[in-house]
C-alpha cells in the first residue's frame, strides 16, 4: 500500500503541476477538456457578453487561467453586421453592404460569388471577428418568407454550390463562416416553435441537400440550428440533423450553435451534439452544470462539444493574436459588391434597352428616390451610404427630368414626415419593426407632360422584407393599385408619344408580374443589390454592362400557383404577431393545434418551385433559371459522356450576337413522363443538375463548357446508371423564352 503511495503522489502532482501551466493550444485540446472544471465547461459551450466588437451578435467565454481568448461571432449575409460608431470614438466602423444572397444566386457566378466572400471575410478580420453568421441558405419553399432574400434559390443545387463558393471565400481570409438556419426554417411566422411536417426524402433531396452540399464542398467552420422543429424536435436538440447527418453522413468537422435564443432543454442541446448556446447567460450555464449533477447528461457529451468549441477557438484570428487594422479596404469592396450586382441583374423582356448614354429620362415611382439596398433584421448591414437610383443614373450619363424629379423630391419629404422611423430617432434601432415604405405617387398631368419632353421612362417598383415576418401575398406579392395605376399612366402617356417603358424591380423577392408585363417595353430586376447596386443598374440601362443572371427563383402568374401556398402561413401582421408572441413562450410542448401557426405541412414534399411548375405543366410569368442578353448565344451540339462518379457534359457556347457578354448553360436532368406530379413518389420533370457560366464572350468568341454531374447528386441514377428513358437537358434562356434542347439521351449511359 505504501509503496503504491509512493508512486502516485509524484504522478498526480505532475498532473496538478501540468494544469497549472497548461495553455491551449491546438496540440492539447483533450487536456485542455480534462483540465477544465464542470463550471468551466458549462461556460464554454454557452455565449458570453464580451463586447470586443461593438455591435457584433454574441461571444464565447474566455478562460483566461488556460489561456482560452473570447471570440466573436457577428451576423450576417450581405456584409458584416457591427455598430458603426463607438462611443467617445472618432472613427467610424461602417461595412460593405453586398447585394442579398438571393441576387448572389442570381450571377450563377461562383468566381463572383467567391470575390465577394474574400471581400466580406477580409472585413470580418480586420474588424477583429472571428466568425460570420452566414451564409443562410434555407430553400425557398414559398416566395412569401420573410427571409428569403438572404437565402438563395428554390433549387439547393443553386444554393449548395452558391452557399459553398461564399463560404470557401470569406474562409480563405483565416476567418469563419456560419452556414444557417439548418435546417427548414422557410418561414417566420412562429419561428421559434413552428413545427415543420416533412417527408425524409423531401429533407434528403431539398432541404438539407443544400447544406450537404455546402458542407462537403467548403467545410464551413460552423454550422447555426434553426428554431422550428422538425416532425416534433426542435432542431436544436435533434441528434438525428446534427450528430447523425451533419457530422455522420456528411463528415462535418466543425462547430455546431443554436440560433439565438433556440432550443428548450440544456441537456436534450448538447446531447445532440449541438456544441454552443447563443446567446447565452447564466441561466443555461447552471442548466448544464445542474443537469449532469443529476445524471440528465452525460459529461462526456459536454466534453465532445467543448472539444469542438476548443477546436473552432484556436483556429480563430483572436486565439492567434492578429493584430486587426479596423481599417479594410472598403473602396475596393464597394467594387466588388458592385460587379456582383451587374452579374446577378436579371433582364426580363427586352424591347428598347439598352439606352443611349446622354438618354432623357422621366424617372418614376418612389423607389427611384429611396431605393432599398438590403433586407432587414440580422441581415441587414450598416453600410457607409446608398446611392439612388436618381443619383446613380445622373453619375452615369443620363438627363433626368427636371420637373419629374422636382416633384418627387418634394412627395418624398413629404412622406419622410409619415414615415418617421421613430425607434432609430431615438436610437433604439429595433431592426424587428418594419419601417413604413412611403406611399406610390401618381400625378397625371406631370405623367403626359413629361412623356413630351422625355425620351423614355423608367419606373422603379421596391419590395422590402426581413427577419421575423412573413410578406403577405395580398399586399407584398401583388401590386398596389397605386402601382398598377402608375404603370399604366406612364404606359398610355409614353406609348402615344411612340416611347418606351423600363420597369425595375428593387425587391426582396417574387412580385406578380403576369398581368402588367406586357403594358411595358423592359423589364428588369436588380433584388436588393446593395449600397452601390443602383450604378450596376445605371451600367446595364446604358449598355455598359450587358445583363448576364439568371432567375434562381420562379415568378408564377398568381402567389396561389406556388405548390406550397395552401400550406403557408398568411395571417395579418397584429394577429402573427399575438400568435409569435403567445408561442414564442416556449414549454417544450410541440403544439399541432392550428395550421401554419403552429405545424406546417410540407405537402409538396419534392415538388418545390420550379420541379412542381414543370411537372404539371402551369404556365408560369419567367421561370427559374430564366434571363436575357444584349446579345445572342448559339451553343454546340453538346456531348455527354460517363466519367468516374458521375457524367461530364460539354457545350460549345459562340457569341453571334454584336456586343461582348455572358452565357449561362443550365443541365437538368429530364423525367421521362412529363406532367407527373405524384408528392409521395414521382419525380420532377426537370431538376437542375449541373451549371456554368462563360467568361465574357467577345463577337464571334467561343467557349467549351465542360459540367460534371456528380452521381450522388442524381437521385434518380441507381448503380451509378440512370434508368431508362431520363436525359440530361440544356435549357437556354437567352432567346425569346426560355426553350429546351434534349441534348443526350442516357439511358444507356
Ligand atoms: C437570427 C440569426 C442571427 C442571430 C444573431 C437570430 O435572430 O435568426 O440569423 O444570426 O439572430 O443575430
Amino acid at each position: 500500500m505504501k509503496k503504491i503511495i509512493v508512486l502516485v503522489l509524484p504522478v498526480l502532482a505532475g498532473i496538478v503541476l501540468n494544469a497549472k501551466d497548461l495553455k491551449l493550444s491546438e496540440n492539447n485540446i483533450p487536456e485542455t477538456v480534462k483540465a477544465l472544471t464542470l463550471e468551466e465547461k458549462a461556460m464554454l459551450v454557452v455565449g458570453f457578453k464580451v463586447e470586443k466588437v461593438s455591435g457584433a451578435a454574441g461571444a464565447t467565454c474566455p478562460i483566461p487561467r488556460l489561456g482560452i481568448p473570447s471570440i466573436t461571432l457577428a451576423d450576417g449575409p450581405a456584409g458584416l453586421r457591427i455598430n458603426p460608431t463607438r462611443d467617445g470614438d472618432e472613427q467610424t466602423y461602417y461595412c460593405t453592404g453586398f447585394p442579398i444572397g438571393m441576387m448572389m444566386a442570381s450571377t450563377w457566378n461562383r468566381d463572383v460569388v467567391g470575390k465577394v466572400g474574400q471581400a466580406m471575410g477580409n472585413e470580418v478580420l480586420e474588424y477583429g471577428v472571428d466568425v460570420l453568421l452566414a451564409p443562410g441558405a434555407n430553400i425557398h419553399r414559398n416566395s412569401m418568407c420573410g427571409r428569403n432574400f438572404e437565402y438563395y434559390s428554390e433549387d439547393p443545387l443553386l444554393a449548395g454550390r452558391t452557399a459553398a463558393a461564399f463560404i470557401s471565400g470569406v474562409q480563405s481570409q483565416g476567418v469563419g463562416t456560419c452556414i444557417k438556419h439548418f435546417a427548414l426554417n422557410n418561414q417566420e411566422t412562429n419561428r421559434l416553435i413552428c413545427n415543420s411536417i416533412v417527408s425524409d426524402r423531401a429533407m434528403s433531396e431539398i432541404y438539407l441537400r443544400v447544406f450537404e452540399i455546402a458542407v462537403k464542398e467548403s467545410q464551413p467552420w460552423t454550422v447555426m440550428t434553426s428554431y422550428n422543429c422538425i416532425n416534433g424536435i426542435q432542431a436544436a436538440e435533434n441528434k438525428w440533423l446534427i450528430s447523425d447527418k451533419l457530422r455522420g453522413d456528411w463528415g462535418f468537422e466543425g462547430c455546431v450553435m443554436t440560433d439565438w435564443g433556440g432550443g428548450y432543454r440544456a441537456e436534450n442541446i448538447i446531447s445532440s451534439g449541438n456544441d454552443m448556446i447563443q446567446p447565452g447567460g447564466q441561466y443555461w450555464c447552471d442548466e448544464i452544470v445542474r443537469a449532469v449533477r443529476d445524471g440528465r447528461l452525460d459529461e462526456k457529451d459536454l466534453d465532445a462539444c467543448v472539444g469542438r468549441v476548443l477546436e473552432l477557438i484556436v483556429k480563430t484570428p483572436t486565439f492567434k493574436g492578429y493584430k486587426y487594422s479596423d481599417k479594410p479596404d472598403l473602396a475596393s469592396h464597394a467594387l466588388v459588391g458592385r460587379e456582383a450586382a451587374e452579374e446577378g441583374t436579371v433582364l426580363l423582356k427586352r424591347t428598347a434597352l439598352p439606352y443611349a448614354e446622354g438618354t432623357d429620362v422621366a424617372l418614376f415611382g418612389v423607389g427611384s428616390y429611396d431605393f432599398v439596398a438590403g433586407g432587414t433584421g440580422s441581415g441587414d448591414v450598416h453600410r457607409p451610404y446608398i446611392i439612388d437610383l436618381r443619383d446613380a443614373l445622373s453619375q452615369g450619363g443620363f438627363k433626368l427630368d427636371g420637373a419629374v424629379d422636382e416633384y418627387y423630391s418634394e412627395f418624398m419629404k413629404l412622406e419622410a414626415v409619415r414615415c418617421r422611423n421613430i425607434d432609430t430617432e431615438a436610437g433604439l434601432n429595433l431592426w424587428f419593426l418594419e419601417k413604413e415604405r412611403p406611399l406610390e405617387a401618381l400625378n397625371r398631368e406631370l405623367v403626359e407632360n413629361a412623356a413630351k419632353r422625355a425620351q423614355t421612362a423608367v419606373i422603379t417598383l421596391t419590395r422590402v422584407s426581413g427577419e421575423s415576418k412573413d410578406r403577405l401575398a395580398a399586399t407584398s406579392f401583388y401590386l398596389s393599385s397605386g402601382e398598377m395605376d402608375l404603370i399604366d399612366c406612364v404606359a398610355e402617356a409614353f406609348h402615344s408619344e411612340g416611347k418606351t417603358v423600363t420597369v425595375l424591380l428593387n425587391v426582396c423577392g417574387a412580385v406578380e408580374t403576369a398581368s402588367w408585363k406586357d403594358k411595358v417595353d423592359d423589364i428588369l430586376i436588380c433584388y436588393l443589390p446593395g449600397q452601390d447596386g443602383s450604378r450596376a443598374v445605371a451600367d446595364i440601362l446604358c449598355g455598359r454592362v450587358n445583363p448576364s443572371g439568371r432567375l434562381p427563383l420562379t415568378l408564377p402568374i398568381r402567389w396561389e400557383d406556388e405548390p406550397s401556398s395552401r400550406n403557408f402561413p398568411q395571417i395579418l401582421a397584429d394577429k402573427a404577431a399575438n400568435y409569435s408572441f403567445y408561442r414564442n413562450f416556449y414549454d417544450g410542448v410541440v403544439r399541432n393545434d392550428v395550421k401554419n401557426i403552429d405545424y406546417t405541412l410540407y405537402e409538396e414534399d419534392i415538388f418545390v418551385g420550379y420541379r412542381y411548375h414543370s411537372s404539371v405543366g402551369q404556365e408560369v410569368s419567367y421561370p427559374f433559371g430564366y434571363g436575357l442578353s444584349y446579345t445572342d448565344f448559339e451553343w454546340s451540339e453538346p456531348a455527354t459522356r460517363k466519367v468516374a462518379g458521375g457524367w461530364e457534359v460539354s457545350v460549345k457556347v459562340k457569341n453571334i450576337g454584336s456586343r461582348e457578354g455572358k452565357d449561362v448553360v443550365e443541365i437538368y436532368l429530364a423525367h421521362p413522363a412529363d406532367g407527373e406530379y405524384l408528392p409521395a413518389e414521382g419525380r420532377p420533370t426537370l431538376e437542375l443538375k449541373g451549371y456554368a457560366k462563360t467568361g465574357t464572350l467577345g463577337c464571334r468568341e467561343t467557349e467549351t463548357i465542360k459540367i460534371f454531374i456528380p452521381e450522388w447528386i442524381c437521385d434518380a441514377a441507381q448503380g451509378g446508371k440512370l434508368p431508362k428513358g431520363y436525359c440530361f437537358t440544356a435549357l437556354r434562356s437567352a432567346g425569346s423564352h426560355f426553350s429546351s434542347k434534349k441534348i443526350c439521351d442516357s439511358s444507356n449511359l
